[in-house]
């Protein structure tokens, strides 16, 4: 019969505090200049990985180790902290929805009966991140999907696209456009009125996440909905060439634009009676869209005209909101974090970082659920982040104040677990600039420092790891890593996460002496984390969490 109540580890002991640090974007590579984590000063990062040998090692955190469909898919933060929170590998949102489409088993759902009741009065519209990034959506999915709701009585489709060069290479917009203008083509020329009737650049428009800047969502929702934004052109892959010509402009900013008709009225507002699908599989930047497109009550910006339509996200992307009430594919079955268990087992959590990154120690660690699982003895403090500007900006970020709430929370004694995230390394290398992401891994390494130096006053324990690679390399690369030139034979800058693995480590005074690193789990991923904290905590994992990495020998 099942229980919440864990067993005892049977050599380590209960009452220690840990804290568990997580770089975001904090990979593993070799040393070269496009290696910012190498060229910044580190001095804390660097004294773990060269202190004891068995208490430092790299975990896998992309592929097949974090539930992605290959292993050519690199990291992110939702299946890395996923896999952290959960303890087990559990087949993530692209891997379902490929598997949903292959089979054909989408169409025979609910969510998508219910948005193919629209098809024959109604506009079906897609809004989502036209990418082939596969860590919020992937082109070949929208690809399949428009052939797909083209054999099934769908009369009129419009799309609204969000450029990524975030999880791909900045430019690469221009090729996504004409490639998805073709296969659009190709619907119309079988009758079917198809047609990109809005765009914008993930960062400035619709993508905002945990509600850092609601006017982001507000300039997607003009556009798609109401049919109004600042640029109007009559072709999208015309609007995206001539937006990216503009001065410091990149597929992630691009302004809103709406393609309209020759007598310049937008081609595709979504009005009553029409179906929508947001087409991102992950979650946490398409909850807020959600929000507008379902709420009935909302007021975190004039909607001005709010139509009744049917509508579904690719995924159900809250757990615990149950929002959207309508989707595609279901979502991973993460229950049974170890966050819930541990809460359970009496153990209180303390978990913190700024507004970017604040979910993903919170949401994405307990399985995509938002709240608490226990009140009273979990506490969330989030940091807000800066808005309305680029992270190269600022790259410290909140950094230090992160790292003083951490430590405040490990002094006063009031948790036994304090975790946090750490957004440098991942945001400012999302911006491809490299001199700022060397100071951003700065400024991440003495934010460790502090929580370490508050661990080692308190007699607890400490573990550092990463969800993905960032930071580590900052250029495309061919087949044999030579970095690739552009046609002016400039570098080819990675915004992108990596393949790369993350560090582990483990140490602090409460460490029992004989607790070392395991030499029989060669291939360890981010989600063998769970079982090792749980250990350190004094309790054993549940027997189908992936294994733990640590032993402890006798001295
Ligand atoms: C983003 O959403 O910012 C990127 O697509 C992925 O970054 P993350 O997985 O580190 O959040
Ligand atoms: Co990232």
């Amino acid at each position: 019969e099942f229980s919440w109540k864990l067993a005892d580890h049977p050599k380590l002991p209960k009452g220690k505090q840990v804290a568990v640090v997580v770089l975001d974007g904090w990979g593993e590579a070799i040393p070269n200049e496009y290696n910012c984590i190498h060229t910044a000063e580190t001095p804390t990062m660097d004294s773990l990985k060269h202190g004891a040998p068995n208490r430092w090692r790299l975990v896998k955190a992309h592929g097949t180790a974090v539930g992605l469909p290959s292993d050519d898919d690199m990291g992110n933060s939702e299946v890395g902290h996923n896999a952290l929170g959960a303890g087990r590998i559990f087949a993530q949102g692209a891997k379902l929805v490929d598997g949903a489409l292959a089979t054909g088993k989408i169409y025979e759902e609910p969510g998508f009966k219910y948005i193919q009741e629209c098809f024959e009065t109604g506009t079906l519209h897609l809004i989502g991140l036209l990418s082939d990034g596969g860590v919020h959506s992937r082109l070949d999915q929208l690809q399949l999907l428009l052939k797909g709701v083209s054999e099934r009585g769908v009369k009129r489709i419009r799309v609204h696209i969000l450029t990524d060069g975030r999880d791909v290479l900045d430019g690469s917009s221009v090729g996504f456009v004409e490639t998805l203008e073709k296969d659009l083509a190709d619907l119309r020329a079988k009758g079917i009125d198809a047609k990109i009737a809005s765009g914008g650049g993930r960062m400035y428009v619709t993508m905002d996440r945990y509600e850092n800047d609601w006017n982001v969502v507000k300039r997607g929702w003009d556009a798609q909905v109401l049919g109004e934004a600042p640029y109007k052109f009559t072709n999208a892959l015309e609007a995206v060439k001539k937006l990216r010509a503009e001065p410091k402009a990149n597929d992630q900013y691009l302004p809103p634009f709406v393609i309209v008709d020759e007598n310049g009225k937008p081609v595709g507002p979504i009005v009553d009676g029409d179906a929508v699908v947001t087409l991102n599989f992950r979650a946490d930047r398409m909850v807020m869209l959600a929000k507008a497109l379902e709420y009935e009550n909302f007021d975190k910006f004039d909607r001005v005209r709010v139509p009744k339509i049917h509508y579904a996200g690719m995924l159900e992307y809250d757990g615990e909101l149950k929002l959207p009430s309508h989707y595609l594919v279901s979502p991973p079955e993460i229950e049974r974090t170890s966050g819930e268990y541990l809460v359970k087992n009496g153990i209180r959590t303390f978990a913190c970082s700024e507004t970017v990154k604040f979910g993903h120690v919170t949401f994405f660690w307990n399985g995509n659920r938002s709240g608490y699982f226990n009140e009273e003895l979990e506490k969330y403090v989030e940091i807000p982040s800066d808005s309305g500007i680029t992270f190269n900006e600022q790259p410290k970020m909140k950094a230090l104040e992160i790292a003083e709430k951490a430590r405040d929370a490990i002094l006063s004694k009031k948790f036994d677990q304090v975790r946090v995230n750490l957004p440098n390394s991942d945001m400012v290398g999302h911006t491809g600039d490299i001199k700022a992401t060397i100071v951003a891994c700065k400024a991440a390494d003495e934010a460790v420092k502090m929580i370490l130096d508050a661990i080692e006053q308190v007699g607890g324990i400490y573990v550092v790891t990463a969800d993905h690679g960032n930071a580590e390399d900052m250029v495309k690369r061919d087949k044999s890593g030579k970095p690739l030139l552009d046609k002016n034979g400039n570098i080819q800058i990675l915004t992108s996460h990596t393949l790369q693995p993350v560090p582990l480590a483990i140490g602090g005074p409460g460490l029992s002496p004989g607790v070392r690193f395991r030499s029989d789990v060669p291939t360890g991923g981010l989600a063998n984390v769970a079982a090792t904290v749980m250990n350190l905590h004094g309790f054993e994992a549940p027997s189908d969490y992936e294994t733990t990495l640590i032993e402890v020998v006798d001295n």
